[in-house]
């Protein structure tokens, strides 16, 4: 399973917009796609429920309105017939509830706008992260509500260098990304060629996710196949091969 947290503990900066374009981006490419939404705003759900009947399902998990009441995140559990899940988390998040989906994350998406503010917050969230998840490589920024006609790129780039985290991607300031929500559709599901930008924009951060989670697989089989080893008997091998 491609397992994708969108995270910030700024307000406002793209989390659900990220998202609910990642989850449409995945729906429309024929993958199983659940959305889960850890954030009581339940903005994610309030898109999804906005959906035509006919554009393509996305399964929702709505983490504070479930039968269950769980709220530890650990606990809750996508679909099993789960191919792709996107986690949009809420503002100023509880770290040590949201770890384990951190854990398990095959990437972490760090939306930032490009103000002052946003950028010295995000070196504390990104100190965070790295000092709960040292081993993790999976952590990307992505600068969001781009606007060509501010200087940001000079800084961007330092502070991505300071923090050794990727950029993998931006998105533009744009409205395209407020009228596909307005529907409940992402930026890939929208018509027309002033779309065009946008959607390349979103399919390269997917793309960086799924080349991350194929990391993750190949790490993981690697290590099954190396635990494997271990565990044979050498004395089986020399009878195998003296038979
Ligand atoms: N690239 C963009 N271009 C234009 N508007 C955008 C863009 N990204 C986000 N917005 C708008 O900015 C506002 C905040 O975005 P969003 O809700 O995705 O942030 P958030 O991080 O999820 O916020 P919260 O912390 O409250 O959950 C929304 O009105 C959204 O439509
Ligand atoms: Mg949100």
């Amino acid at each position: 399973m491609l397992r994708i947290v969108v995270m910030n503990p700024k307000g406002g900066c793209g989390k659900t917009t990220l998202s609910t374009n990642l989850a449409s981006y995945f729906s429309t490419q024929g993958a199983i796609t659940t959305l889960m939404d850890l954030d009581a705003q339940g903005s994610s759900i309030f898109w999804a429920h906005k959906r035509p009947e006919l554009a393509n399902h996305i399964q929702l998990v709505d983490a504070h309105n479930s039968p269950h009441n769980v709220t530890r995140s650990w606990a809750i559990q996508p679909p099993r017939n789960t191919q792709v899940l996107v986690l949009d988390t809420p503002a100023r998040p509880d770290l040590a509830n949201l770890s384990p989906l951190l854990r398990e994350a095959s990437a972490i998406l760090i939306p930032a706008l490009t103000n002052e503010f946003d950028l010295h917050a995000i070196v504390n969230t990104a100190q965070q992260l790295q000092r709960s998840l040292p081993s993790q490589k999976n952590i990307g920024l992505v600068f969001n509500r781009i606007n060509k006609g501010l200087p940001y790129k000079k800084q961007t780039t330092m502070l991505s260098k300071e923090m050794a985290l990727p950029v993998i991607g931006s998105l533009r300031d744009s409205c395209n990304y407020i009228r596909a929500a307005a529907k409940g559709l992402g930026i890939c599901e929208m018509r027309g060629s002033h779309y065009q930008t946008d959607k390349l924009d979103l399919i390269r951060i997917a793309q960086w996710c799924e080349a991350q989670n194929e990391k993750r697989d190949k790490r993981k089989s690697q290590k099954e196949g190396t635990q494997l080893l271990r565990h044979i008997d050498p004395d089986s091998i020399i009878l195998a091969s003296t038979a």
